[in-house]
């Protein structure tokens, strides 16, 4: 056995010369900073550039500003609220904007304009983008939260109630999935109960709250 394995090591040794060969060494450095070089590039277009390409940004019809709004209103309920029949209005339509708004904007700004010239001047329904929007095989109720759960908005919304403008709605390019549901952080950590929706989400609140994470059929219809 030794015989072999000497003529062996000795054929090797014969043909590269020493292990500490200066030329190996720079061939080795040149590989890792190549290998770093392609690293890099692939977790900066990976990380960075594939989200950006993933998610479709849309810009809301115009800004809605719900700080001015919820002055004037003094409250959410007279645009958002539960129906008699404990199903929910969610976005208020053109009539509930035509309590106060005419053809003839209040103000100067240009958001007011286009909804008076292209929405309420033609009656025209605003065809908003939902952020917190669930894919359609999913049962949501808004009153089993806010009124047996007592919960608040900001719990699972954020604060879009305090905000000042629209921020464009992003679409997930794949699944047709709202960016909301998913979240902004691809790093998937989760820093305010309103970060994200997916089921597991829904789940843990559940599991939390309850005791029990919930069985299928309430939340798939
Ligand atoms: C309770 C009355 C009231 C209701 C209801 C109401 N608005 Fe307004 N809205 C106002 C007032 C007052 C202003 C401020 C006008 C000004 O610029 O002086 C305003 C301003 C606006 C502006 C311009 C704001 C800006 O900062 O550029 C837009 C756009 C707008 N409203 C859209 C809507 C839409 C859409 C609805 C329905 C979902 C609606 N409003 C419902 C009273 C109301
Ligand atoms: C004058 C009517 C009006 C009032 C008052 C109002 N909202 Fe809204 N809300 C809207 C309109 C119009 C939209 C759609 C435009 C948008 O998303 O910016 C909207 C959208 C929202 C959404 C986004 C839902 C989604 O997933 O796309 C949330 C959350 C919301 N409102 C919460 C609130 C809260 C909380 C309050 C009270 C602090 C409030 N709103 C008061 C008219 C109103
Ligand atoms: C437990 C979490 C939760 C709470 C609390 C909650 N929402 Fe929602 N909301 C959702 C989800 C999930 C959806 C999407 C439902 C869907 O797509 O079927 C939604 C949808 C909406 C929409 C859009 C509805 C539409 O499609 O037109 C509005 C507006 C809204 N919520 C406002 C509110 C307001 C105002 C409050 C507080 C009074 C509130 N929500 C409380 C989770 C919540
Ligand atoms: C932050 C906490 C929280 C989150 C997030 C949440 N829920 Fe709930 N949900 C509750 C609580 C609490 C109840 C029980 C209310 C009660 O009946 O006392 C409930 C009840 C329900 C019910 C009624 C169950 C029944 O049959 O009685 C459905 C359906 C439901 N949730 C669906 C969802 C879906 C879908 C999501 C995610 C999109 C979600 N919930 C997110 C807290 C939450
Ligand atoms: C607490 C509410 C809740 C419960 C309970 C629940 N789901 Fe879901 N499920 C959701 C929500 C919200 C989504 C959409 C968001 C997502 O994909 O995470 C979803 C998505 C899904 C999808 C993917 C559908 C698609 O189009 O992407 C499947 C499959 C699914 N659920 C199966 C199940 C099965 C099987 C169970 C029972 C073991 C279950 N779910 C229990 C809330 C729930």
């Amino acid at each position: 056995m030794s015989e072999i394995e000497n003529k062996a090591g000795s054929m090797d040794g014969a043909g590269d010369g020493a292990a500490g060969d200066p030329q190996d060494d720079k061939g080795l450095g040149l590989g890792v900073i190549f290998f770093l070089v392609a690293f890099l590039i692939c977790f900066l277009s990976g990380w960075l550039l594939f989200p950006k390409l993933l998610y479709s940004k849309k810009e809301q019809p115009f800004n809605f500003n719900h700080e001015l709004h919820v002055d004037e209103t003094g409250d959410c309920e007279t645009c958002h609220f539960l129906r008699e029949d404990g199903t929910f209005s969610g976005i208020p339509n053109l009539e509930t904007c035509m309590e106060c708004h005419t053809e003839e904007a209040m103000g100067e700004t240009e958001d007011e304009t286009v909804f008076a010239e292209e929405y309420v001047a033609k009656e025209k329904e605003v065809p908003w983008y939902v952020y917190s929007k669930q894919p359609d095989c999913v049962f949501f109720s808004h009153a089993a939260h806010i009124n047996a759960g007592g919960m608040e908005c900001v719990t699972c919304h954020g604060h879009i109630g305090e905000s000042t403008f629209s921020r464009p709605y992003e679409e997930n390019r794949l699944t047709g999935y709202s960016r909301d549901i998913w979240g902004k952080n691809i790093w998937g950590i989760k820093k305010n109960s309103w970060d994200r929706m997916k089921m597991d989400d829904c789940a843990e609140c559940h599991k939390e709250e309850t005791g029990h994470q919930g069985y299928c059929f309430q939340c798939h219809k």
